[in-house]
């Protein structure tokens, strides 16, 4: 990689960031495309949010990605935020808009792009989320904008899950809140069409809380948020011989999205892709 006096500079903002597959994935695309860009980690503590968006300002960054634990923290210091990332109440991506910074969620364009590609449809589905965290919140704009048909949050802290539900407004869904243990309700999981895990169980390899996998249709889709390895919870969906899609698929959108709002063009999703699977996180 070639950097130039014209190089234009993108990156991630997080703590930690060293495990982030993000830069293999738009510096193998920036090279693909011999576009001048290359794309670093910065680790930023949260004490130095706000002195590290003065910097992106002060350096003429063309934009970043923001990850844990500053998504919702850096809305505060951008000029502007869409109406998704208002919605979803976290910003993943800022964009240098002629020195003023942008905030987008590219998450929620990521989660509707995964269920594209698997042709899942949305509008008019009914679905189960697991947890009530940022990434539920999320998901659950992003089934908001493509109009689902009812949602179920079920969470370990059924307050967070009544929470969530309620501070969402109007959003023209049926919206529900419950307990982990309305997992193993055959009549609640025959209802649903997709059933999301959007807590990080399983990222280390734990068991997953029971859940009535046989108890839903055939064709119920399973989707884990969880990225970077076979989970227990993909695992056993697919043994009842369900469709699962893996976090893999949001990652690699969410920067497809980016990607586009940074360069203008249009993301090479293929070499985007192997460079996630090759999956070598950078070390620092
Ligand atoms: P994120 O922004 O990634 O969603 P978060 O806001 O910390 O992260 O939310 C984590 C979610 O995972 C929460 O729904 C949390 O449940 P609680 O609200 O009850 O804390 C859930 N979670 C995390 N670890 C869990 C565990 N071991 N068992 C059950 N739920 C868990």
């Amino acid at each position: 990689m070639k950097i130039s006096g014209r190089t234009q500079i993108v990156g991630i903002i997080g703590d930690p960031v060293a495990h982030s597959l993000s830069p293999a994935m738009h510096n193998a695309a920036f090279r693909v495309l011999e576009l001048d860009f290359v794309y670093v980690p910065f680790h930023v503590r949260p004490a130095l949010l706000r002195a590290a968006v003065a910097g992106l300002r002060a350096l003429g960054a063309a934009g970043v990605n923001v990850t844990v634990p500053h998504k919702e923290r850096v809305m505060a210091f951008l000029d502007s935020v869409s109406e998704t990332g208002r919605r979803a109440g976290a910003v993943n991506t800022v964009v240098n808009r002629d020195g003023q910074l942008h905030g987008e969620n590219t998450d929620v364009t990521g989660f509707l792009r995964a269920l594209g590609e698997v042709k899942f449809r949305v509008r008019g589905a009914r679905v189960l989320i697991i947890g009530a965290g940022g990434s539920a919140r999320a998901v659950l704009t992003a089934l908001a904008e493509g109009h689902a048909a009812a949602v179920t949050i079920a969470n370990r802290t059924v307050r967070r899950a009544r929470q969530l539900a309620r501070s969402f407004g109007p959003t023209g869904m049926h919206l529900s809140a419950t307990g982990l243990q309305s997992l193993t309700d055959a009549r609640l999981l025959a209802a649903v069409d997709l059933v999301v895990n959007t807590t990080s169980v399983g990222l280390r390899g734990e068991q997953f809380f029971p859940l009535a996998y046989a108890a839903t249709r055939r064709n119920c889709l399973f989707f884990d948020l969880v990225y970077g390895r076979a989970t227990a919870f993909l695992t056993a969906a697919g043994r009842a011989s369900r469709r699962t899609v893996d976090g893999t698929s949001m990652l690699l959108h969410q920067g497809a999205a980016a990607f586009t709002l940074w360069t203008g063009r249009r993301a090479p999703l293929a070499v985007m892709r192997r460079a996630l699977r090759a999956g070598t996180p950078i070390q620092n």
